[in-house]
């Protein structure tokens, strides 16, 4: 006779079984420094499903076998765009642009039009591209539409297609939301009737903001130095090995008296030297690093 539980229907693999989970957790934090916890095990199946139906893949097993091996950057990319979350708006946590208003740009007005600095922002991890042109329209509003300045913002994330979104600049109405009615008025256009995006920033916010694609795990080119730089709910998703490691990459590339934004949930790593809360997760940093 077999065990009375030897008649139960045998029950299917998991499609994501633990093994095929830690492979991603490892591979994820390798390539992009995400640091995915066990309790994400079925955001993380959910992800990769549409992943391997995406990539024409017979499912998630196949989508393990793939990563085990030596994907193509193509492929890796893949897991990134479909890792990541990519939440982001106009204004959001608005404190820092206020911050920098009263901090940065409104003492800048006072000097004489001779000694005026060139202005440089990095807005790193910029997702569909709110934040920096979001950025962009602040430094309109407060220096007198830019006339007789040089300021440009970088704008970089790890996945294209956000990137795509941002270079096309086309929104929904939703996304309007929180842009105060007066910038709206002088900074947005409306786009023809009958698609689904109803606005994009106009074109003298969009030629400050130039985009490109920078894992910030890989070294960076840029040397600086940046007035300010804003990673806001970037370094949420890093374990803190790697929040420090960014973090101090960042030190070093702010001009002294410049400033650091993180998103209002995350902060500096503690002990970091050379820097000084002034607000809600923003820095100032110091000559002295
Ligand atoms: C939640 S969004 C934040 C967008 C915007 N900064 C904000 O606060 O609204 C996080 C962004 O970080 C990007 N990101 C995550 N890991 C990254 C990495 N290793 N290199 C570059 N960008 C990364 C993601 O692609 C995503 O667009």
């Amino acid at each position: 006779m077999p065990p009375a539980n030897d008649c139960k229907p045998a029950a299917s693999a998991p499609a994501l079984t633990d093994t095929g989970f830690r492979l991603i957790q490892a591979k994820a934090y390798e390539w992009f420094g995400l640091h995915i916890t066990a309790s994400k095990h079925a955001l993380i199946l959910s992800r990769l499903t549409k992943l391997a139906d995406r990539l024409g893949l017979s499912g998630v097993p196949a989508l393990i076998e793939l990563y085990r091996h030596t994907p193509s950057d193509e492929a890796k990319q893949e897991l990134f765009n479909s890792l990541s979350t990519n939440w982001t708006g106009f204004f959001r946590e608005s404190v820092h642009f206020d911050l920098l208003r009263t901090r940065l740009l409104n003492p800048l007005t006072e000097q004489p039009a001779v000694s005026r600095p060139s202005l440089r922002f990095w807005s790193a991890g910029c997702s569909m591209g709110c934040e920096p042109y979001g950025l962009a329209m602040v430094l309109h509003e407060a220096l007198d539409g830019l006339a007789g300045w040089d300021a440009k913002i970088l704008a970089t994330d790890l996945a294209v297609d956000e990137l795509d979104k941002a270079t096309r600049a086309e929104y929904p109405a939703e996304a309007a939301q929180n842009i105060p009615a007066a910038i709206q008025k002088r900074h947005i256009e409306s786009l023809p009737a009958g698609g689904e995006a109803t606005f994009r920033p106009r074109d003298h916010v969009r030629k400050v903001v130039s985009f490109a694609k920078l894992n910030l795990l890989h070294p960076w080119k840029m040397t600086g130095p940046f007035d300010a730089i804003f990673c806001r709910n970037v370094l949420i998703y890093f374990d803190d090995k790697t929040r420090r490691s960014v973090v101090e990459r960042f030190v070093r590339l702010v001009r002294p008296g410049g400033y650091l934004f993180l998103g209002t949930s995350e902060l500096a790593p503690t002990g970091m030297k050379g820097i000084q809360l002034i607000g809600p997760s923003a820095y100032e940093v110091r000559g002295q690093r």
